[in-house]
């Protein structure tokens, strides 16, 4: 996001920096606590200390996740589109990727569940799960999850569950349910992977964490970072706690601020010709439909208009492109006004 973190986190790391000894470390006193507290707090969810694991950033579990289960040729699902990595972890550890479409009914984007069953394999040993979801903007309902969950479960796959942007739900009457929390069979063959990261915009600090409460998973994805992924940072520590722990009435403001982006995107879009979105419950991206625009590069086409979107094929369909609106308004008009003076151009 554009937007500057909240004071208490600046003020963290002002004392932090303060301190003037910036060592190798472990996380600071009452992190844990912070994190177990929140989990509980906002979604209901009791977890043990020693079920966490530090992370220098999620992507870094998502390769780990895929490390710590199976072996080498073996198959982890994804469900795209999705956030690119999703799709190249798999093959930076030697797995296979297999892939199923999440569909849209007309509403909004939800799980073929038959084509997810179809999809897996004899070989397939882990769901790379996104909730809420880059790019579609889901949170999913707790049924949804509850059929993602019970059909992995049956054809005994793991689930790497990436909830980064579970601080972002948008709709007022959706909360955000870590897949985890459903049951204690499915949260032992689930690696939950959480950060402050996406709703406190301090990703650049690389403070994330994975919740894995099976003690023989927890040791492979542990044995899987051995050697090569560092140990958190200092200054990501300060600003987590403090983010966990003191930045509540800031996250009210963001998500009312959000909401208004989110309405703004979703009116100006749908009345340019040619694209098109569906409502958004979650994060601050919005995916936009070109398929009817004509265009032959829509990304390019818009960054010569002086727009800078993410390209759809990234995240596995190149009918779409990807709308950042975590920015101010006035930057965020600035940029619709120029996408819809351009498709004018072209319909005229
Ligand atoms: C779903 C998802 N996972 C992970 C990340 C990145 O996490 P990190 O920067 O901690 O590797 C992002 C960033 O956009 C994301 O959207």
């Amino acid at each position: 996001m554009d937007f500057r973190s909240p004071q208490p986190i600046i003020d963290a790391l002002r004392e932090r920096v303060e301190h003037g000894i910036f060592g190798y470390t472990r996380p600071p006193e009452g992190l844990s606590v912070a994190v177990i507290t929140h989990l509980r707090d906002e979604y209901g969810w009791s977890i043990e200390e020693e079920w966490i694991v530090w992370l220098p950033g999620l992507v870094t579990g998502l390769n780990l996740a895929c490390r710590a289960v199976g072996e080498d040729g073996d198959e982890v699902l994804s469900a795209v589109p999705v956030y690119p990595p999703f799709l190249s972890a798999p093959r930076n550890s030697l797995r296979n990727l297999v892939t199923t479409h999440l569909v849209d009914d007309g509403d909004r984007w939800v799980f073929d569940f038959n084509g997810m069953e179809r999809a897996i394999t004899g070989r397939t040993r882990l769901f790379l799960f996104c909730n809420p979801h880059n790019p579609v903007g889901r949170a999913f309902s707790r049924e949804e999850l509850s059929t993602v969950a019970e059909i992995c479960l049956r054809h005994r796959l793991f689930i790497c569950s990436d909830e980064i942007h579970s601080g972002l739900i948008l709709d007022s009457d959706k909360k955000h349910t870590p897949l985890a929390s459903l049951s204690s069979e499915i949260a032992a063959h689930t690696i939950t992977l959480l950060a402050p990261s996406k709703t406190f915009n301090i990703p650049g600090l690389g403070c994330s964490l994975a919740v894995i409460p099976d003690p023989g998973l927890r040791g492979r994805f542990c044995s899987a970072m051995s050697g090569i992924v560092p140990s958190v940072n200092v200054l990501g520590y300060a600003a987590a706690l403090a983010a966990y722990r003191d930045c509540g009435a800031w996250h009210r403001e963001l998500l009312e601020y959000l909401r208004g982006n989110r309405d703004l995107v979703h009116q100006a879009i749908n009345s340019i010709e040619g694209l098109s979105m569906h409502h958004l419950e979650a994060t601050y991206l919005a995916w936009i439909d070109t398929r009817k625009s004509g265009l032959h590069d829509p990304p390019l086409f818009f960054e010569k208009a002086g727009v800078g979107l993410s390209r759809g094929s990234d995240f596995g369909d190149s009918g779409f492109v990807r709308l950042n609106f975590g920015c101010p308004r006035a930057i965020l008009t600035e940029a619709l006004d120029r996408m819809a003076a351009a498709c004018n151009t072209i319909v005229s």
